[in-house]
């Protein structure tokens, strides 16, 4: 199935398996809700996009969307394999800093960079900074000067580019708050132009995440391939990747497919460096949420609701975006499919629903139910609504599991409270 990880299988226990190991045995010693995390997948997923796009565009390099997980286990399994990093917070540079990525490949994103942040990004030498607003660049004039020294930045527009998503989750719109609108790019570049410290290397766009159709990708592209030749520079960074199949009917295009696609614009027409910010689909797929089921609520004609330890704090897509996802019975995993159920969060809202109406095999107290394709926008979403701890990660690999994120404990929740 396409919405789970790689190494998915059925046990001889008819558990769910994942990167070996029995995803009931890692519900029992770590505890619920538990994000699961499989090495495999995400490595896939990066030699996938790394191979594909350099045997149709050999001068591609590929970054990383930190936003979509952001723990020091992910970023040091995504940089060894040869990665680059698109950041977008001091808090995510940080992090990639900390688990020994080379800040030379990252890609510092935000449409509102603090003072402090892009000073910090200089300090550490942060390969580019992706400046989205003239304002940006009158602050990296200042600060460049303060530290007497020279940053090497990309332009980021705004493309104005119609992609089929979420209207929460589309960035590229003539009316958005990303990028500099297309009538200031000419006043963009000259105010670069003029400083000594600041270089222009490049355009970026980004048009929103979650897109399966193509055509989108293929007119921003040749936007940015446009603005290339006039202005004479020589990266183009086209942002993130492709959607990702959420439920095993949806139907996004292949990395290697894409790949080709983009390929087709630059090819024959320059030499520039091709850079893209996948995050979705390289850690996507890669995640499973385990929760236990605490209770169940039969409302005769109406609704079944099964009642799990989580929800909207671990996985708020749901109630920000429509979004849908597919479920199994990790200690049931090839029953058969009989009832029409809801799964409903554990939060103080009605619109904690989780899954509405999926079909599952018979489900009783303490069975462990396994969210699929929820490796990106999760964790990283997560809150503590409720003052609820946020759950554990581990991360499986060849039959071992790893706990990366410690589930947060009441002292957690309360560590940064002044008690007066
Ligand atoms: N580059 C830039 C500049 C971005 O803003 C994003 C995502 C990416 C790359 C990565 O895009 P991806 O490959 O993951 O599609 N929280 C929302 C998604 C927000 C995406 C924001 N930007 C969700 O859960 O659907």
């Amino acid at each position: 199935m396409r919405n789970l990880p790689d190494t998915a299988k059925i046990n001889k226990h008819n558990h769910l398996e994942i990167g070996g190991v029995d995803s009931v045995d890692l519900a029992k010693e770590f505890g619920t809700p538990l994000y699961v995390m499989d090495e495999a997948t995400i490595r896939n997923r990066c030699r996938q996009y790394i191979d594909s796009f350099r045997k149709y565009y050999p001068n591609t390099d590929i970054a990383y969307a930190c936003k979509a997980l952001c723990t020091a286990g992910i970023l040091k399994v995504v940089d060894s394999e040869g990665m680059c990093f698109d950041v977008s917070s001091g808090g995510e540079v940080y992090t990639a800093l900390k688990s020994g990525c080379d800040p030379k490949k990252f890609y510092f994103h935000g449409n509102n960079k603090t003072i402090a942040e892009l000073k910090m990004a200089l300090e550490v030498g942060v390969g580019r900074i992706m400046v989205d607003t003239t304002q940006e660049i009158i602050n990296l004039d200042e600060i460049t000067k303060e530290l007497g020294q020279g940053v090497e930045v990309m332009l980021r527009i705004n493309p104005g580019i119609e992609a089929h998503t979420h209207k929460y989750i589309k960035t590229g719109l003539i009316d958005s708050k990303f990028g500099v609108p297309q009538n200031e790019i000419d006043e963009a570049v000259k105010m670069i132009q003029k400083h000594k410290y600041i270089k222009l290397v490049g355009f970026h766009a980004h048009i929103g995440s979650q897109i399966f159709d193509t055509k989108s990708f293929v007119d921003e592209v040749k936007l940015l391939l446009e603005l290339t030749m006039k202005y004479q520079t020589h990266e183009i960074n086209i942002g993130g990747g492709p959607g990702v199949a959420y439920l095993d009917s949806d139907n996004p295009p292949g990395i290697d497919a894409y790949a080709e696609q983009v390929a087709k614009v630059l090819k024959g027409k320059t030499e520039a460096k091709l850079v893209l910010e996948p995050g979705r689909s390289i850690v996507a797929n890669a995640g499973v949420t385990l929760y236990s089921v605490g209770a169940i609520k039969d409302i005769p004609k109406i609704r079944k609701y099964i009642l799990v330890d989580g929800g909207l704090a671990d996985n708020p897509r749901p109630i920000l975006y429509q979004a849908i996802y597919d479920a199994k019975l990790a200690n049931k995993a090839s029953a058969v499919p009989v009832e029409k159920v809801t799964i409903a969060g554990r939060s103080c809202e009605s619109g904690d629903i989780l899954i509405k109406d999926i079909k599952l095999p018979k489900t009783e107290i303490n069975d462990i139910l396994a969210v699929l394709c929820t490796g990106a926008y999760n964790y990283s979403m997560a809150s503590n609504y409720n003052r609820v701890g946020r759950p554990a990660m581990v991360l499986v690999r060849c039959g071992q599991a790893s706990l990366i994120v410690e589930r947060e404990d009441y002292e957690d929740l309360i560590r940064k409270d002044i008690i007066l």
